[in-house]
């Protein structure tokens, strides 16, 4: 079965190497759920757009792939070859759906994907349960792969599980706060978004022979450009619409979310600012019509405009640890494709 890419994404070196990313790891992951017991080979499969909710094969608009493609990329910048990051990427892209399914139960999200999330089609304790076995899948696919570097990376693997863990409860001990600084938004986006990514990078050189310094280097990069991703999904939040992003629009500005659009927007004072602070510290749940409001109140106090430069700026910051490993000049151009797509879907 063709899975095939979702279509905001378009073309050029960006949007081929996640396709290529795709057809990588599609096969690798529909081995990891027949390998599962019945109940969670279901919802495991839903979630990844192998199944439909009843359990038949369906080829729906599933991920981008886009810890894959870094994974498969970074294995060439090091000299390697995107095959030798097949077990990586699958293991990557396992962790990623592990840490989805959990977030939607965390955000009250009920769309994922443009199909109901996966607490939504099969309750909370499926969905935890999903989670579990997804991310024990991606540890065992790193188990199995072969190579020496293996230790070194289900090591990494499980220190960014641990970090994304910490920047998840960041993000939850936000909501009910006021006084969030950009820098602690930075250390919780670095944390939730910032730690797969990066670790998706050193795998991926690990797995094609890499040293330590070299992928070390190659994970700040994905790190930095895991906060600028995270900063241009906060902005598709506010500003996307479901057609784009598969998910609810505005679901952050519901949960009092302090993305970074919004903390610029607070940061500005003046008169729209001060109406979206009023809203958020209003007790009950915002309007639709207060949530359109409230990202008009976000662009006109600044906010999306200001977010979009510190993402620029972390992009700056990714590139220069690019450069720092010494990149084949091949795989640099795609991985500056890839991130310039991800940030900046229209460029
Ligand atoms: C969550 O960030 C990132 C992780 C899954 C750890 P978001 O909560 O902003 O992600 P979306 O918008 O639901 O995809
Ligand atoms: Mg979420
Ligand atoms: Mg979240
Ligand atoms: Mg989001």
């Amino acid at each position: 079965m063709t899975l095939t890419l979702p279509g905001a994404l378009g073309t050029g070196p960006g949007a081929d190497l996640l396709a290529e990313a795709r057809c990588l790891v599609e096969p690798g992951l529909r081995a990891c759920g027949e390998r599962l017991p019945a109940q969670a080979r279901r919802w495991a499969g839903y979630h990844l757009g192998l199944l439909d909710a009843h359990g038949r094969p369906v080829a729906a608009a599933t991920g981008k792939a886009v810890r894959p493609a870094l994974a498969v990329s970074c294995a060439r910048a090091v000299g390697g070859t995107g095959r030798e990051a097949a077990g990586a990427a699958v293991a990557v892209e396992l962790a990623h759906a592990f840490s989805l399914v959990h977030d939607d139960i965390i955000d009250r999200d009920e769309v994922r994907r443009h199909r109901p999330a996966v607490w939504k089609a099969f309750g909370v304790p499926a969905a935890v349960l999903t989670g579990d076995v997804l991310l024990a899948l991606a540890h065992q696919v790193l188990a199995d792969a072969p190579g020496p570097a293996k230790g070194r990376a289900l090591s990494r693997l499980s220190r960014s599980v641990i970090e994304l863990v910490e920047g998840e409860a960041l993000d939850v001990s936000f909501e009910s706060r006021s006084d969030v600084t950009q820098d602690e938004y930075a250390v919780m986006a670095t944390g939730k978004t910032g730690a797969l990514m990066g670790c998706a990078c050193a795998l991926g050189a690990l797995a094609a022979g890499a040293g330590e310094a070299r992928a070390s280097h190659l994970a700040s990069f994905g790190r930095h450009l895991g906060v600028a991703f995270q900063i241009a999904d906060d902005l598709l939040d506010i500003f996307g619409t479901p057609r784009s992003t598969g998910k609810t629009a505005g679901s952050d500005l519901v949960t009092r979310k302090k993305t970074l659009p919004v903390l610029a927007a607070l940061a500005s004072a003046s008169p729209a600012a001060r109406r979206l602070a009023a809203l958020y510290a209003s007790p009950s749940p915002p309007t639709e019509e207060q949530v359109r409001q409230a990202a008009v109140w976000v662009a006109e106090a600044g906010g999306r405009e200001a977010a979009r430069k510190a993402a620029e700026l972390q992009l700056d910051l990714a590139f220069a640890a690019l450069d720092d490993a010494d990149p084949a000049p091949s795989a640099v151009r795609e991985l500056t494709a890839l991130a310039r797509l991800l940030v900046d879907p229209a460029s």
